[in-house]
C-alpha cells in the first residue's frame, strides 16, 4: 500500500523544542520524520530518548545547515520531504550580546541555505521557530500578533526578526509554499515521561534549567537578573509555556498549512499569563520543597522588563491553547532534572 505518510524534515531536532516536536509528529499517524542537527548544542543521545519513549527509532542526520552544499546534498537524497519545521538556531540571549556576528551567521545564513534547498526541491510547508524577543520592550502589554515590534534589545531577538521577514519575503515570492512563524514566549518544563527534557551541551543561560542545577547541587547558586523593573516585585516578567504545549502546536500548524488559504501566517504561543522571576522562583518551591540558592544581582544586558501574551488569535485559527499552568512546568523539569542527574551518575 502506498506510504501516505507526509516526510517532515525537522532541523535541530536534537534539541529541546525540536526533540519535543519529533515525539509529537512520531505520535501522528500522518507523519515520518528526518531530521538533521549539527549537535553544536545538543547531542544524537537525545534521538535515543525519543525512542526510548515512543519506540520509534528517528532517521537524523549530522548536516550543518551553514554548509549549503551539504545540505543540497541532504535534500537530493532525501526526495520525499513535504514539509520543514525548522529549530535549529542560536538561542541564547547574553550569548548573543557577547558574540553577535556568531549569531548573526548561525542563525541568517542557515535560514537562506534551507529555503535555497526548500525552493529547489518545492517544499510546500515551512514552520519557523521564532520567538517572543522579536516585540522587544513593549508597554502595552500583553502582545497580539499585530503588536508593532519595538527595538530588538538583543541580536537573537533580531536574528528571528530578520528571519521572519526573510521568510514572509521568500514565500511571496514563491507560488508552491506556505508558512507559518510560531512566536514562542518562554518555553520550560520537559515531557512528561521525565526522560526527555532540556538538556544542552553549551552551559544553560535560561532561568529553568539554572533553577533546576542549583536545586540538584549540579551548581552552587544563580542569580536573579535585576530587582529594580518597573513590576510588580522588580524582576521581570515573562510568559513561560510547557515545551510540550509549544510542540503540540506545531503538529496543528503543519495541519493547518493544508487547508489553510493565508501564504503565510505568524501566531503567538504562550500561555497569557505574566509570571516573574521571583514567581517562577516560587513555583519551583512550591512543587519541589526547594528553594534553589540565588542572589540578586543587576539587570541583565539584552533583557526585556516585561512581556506576555494575547493568544486568541492561535485559538481562534488553530485551536491551541496551553494545557499546563506553572506548577506542572516547573515539577516537570524538576522531574527532568533528577533523571538526568542519575543518568548522568
Ligand atoms: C528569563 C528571565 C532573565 C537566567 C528566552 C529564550 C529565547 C526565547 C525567549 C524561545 C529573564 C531571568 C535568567 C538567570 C535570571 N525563547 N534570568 N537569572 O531571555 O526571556 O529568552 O525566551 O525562542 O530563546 O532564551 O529567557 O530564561 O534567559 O530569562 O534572572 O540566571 O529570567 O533576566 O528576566 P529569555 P531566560
Amino acid at each position: 500500500m502506498k506510504n501516505t505518510k507526509q516526510t517532515i524534515l525537522v532541523t535541530g531536532g536534537a534539541g529541546y523544542i525540536g526533540s519535543h516536536t519529533i515525539i509529537e509528529l512520531l505520535q501522528n499517524p500522518s507523519y515520518n520524520v528526518i531530521s538533521l542537527d549539527n549537535f553544536s548544542n545538543s547531542s544524537a543521545q537525545t534521538y535515543e530518548r525519543i525512542e526510548r519513549i515512543t519506540g520509534q527509532k528517528v532517521t537524523y542526520t549530522n548536516t550543518d545547515l551553514c554548509d549549503a552544499s551539504a545540505l543540497q546534498q541532504f535534500f537530493e537524497s532525501n526526495p520525499d520531504i513535504s514539509g520543514i519545521i525548522h529549530f535549529a538556531a542560536f538561542k541564547s540571549v547574553p550569548d548573543s550580546v557577547a558574540d553577535p556576528l556568531l549569531y548573526y551567521r548561525n542563525n541568517i545564513v542557515s535560514l537562506i541555505n534551507l529555503l535555497d534547498s526548500a525552493g529547489t526541491h518545492h517544499i510546500s510547508k515551512i514552520i519557523f521557530s521564532s520567538s517572543c524577543s522579536t516585540y522587544g520592550n513593549i508597554k502595552k502589554l500583553p502582545v497580539t500578533e499585530e503588536t508593532p515590534f519595538q527595538k530588538a534589545e538583543s541580536p537573537y531577538a533580531y536574528t528571528k526578526v530578520v528571519g521572519e521577514r526573510i521568510l514572509g519575503d521568500y514565500i511571496s515570492s514563491c507560488n508552491d509554499a506556505k508558512a507559518i512563524s510560531l512566536r514562542y514566549f518562554n518555553p520550560v518544563g520537559a515531557h512528561k515521561s521525565g526522560l526527555i527534557g532540556e538538556d544542552q551541551i553549551n552551559p544553560p543561560t535560561n532561568l529553568v534549567p539554572l533553577i533546576t542545577q542549583t536545586a540538584i547541587g549540579k551548581r552552587k547558586s544563580f542569580t536573579v537578573f535585576g530587582s529594580d523593573y518597573n513590576t510588580r516585585d522588580g524582576s521581570c516578567i515573562r510568559d513561560y509555556v510547557h515545551v510540550s504545549d509549544i510542540a503540540n502546536a506545531h503538529v496543528l500548524a503543519l495541519q493547518h498549512l493544508e487547508k489553510s488559504q493565508k501564504s503565510y501566517d505568524v501566531f503567538n504561543l504562550g500561555t497569557g499569563n505574566g509570571v516573574s522571576v521571583l514567581e517562577a522562583i516560587d513555583a519551583f518551591k512550591k512543587v519541589s520543597g526547594i528553594t534553589p540558592n540565588h542572589v540578586i544581582g543587576g539587570r541583565r544586558e539584552g533583557d526585556v522588563e516585561a512581556i506576555y501574551s494575547d493568544c486568541s488569535k492561535v485559538k481562534k485559527i488553530l485551536n491551541w491553547e496551553a494545557r499546563y499552568n506553572l506548577e506542572e512546568m516547573m515539577g516537570s523539569a524538576w522531574k527532568w532534572q533528577q533523571w538526568l542527574d542519575k543518568e548522568q551518575k
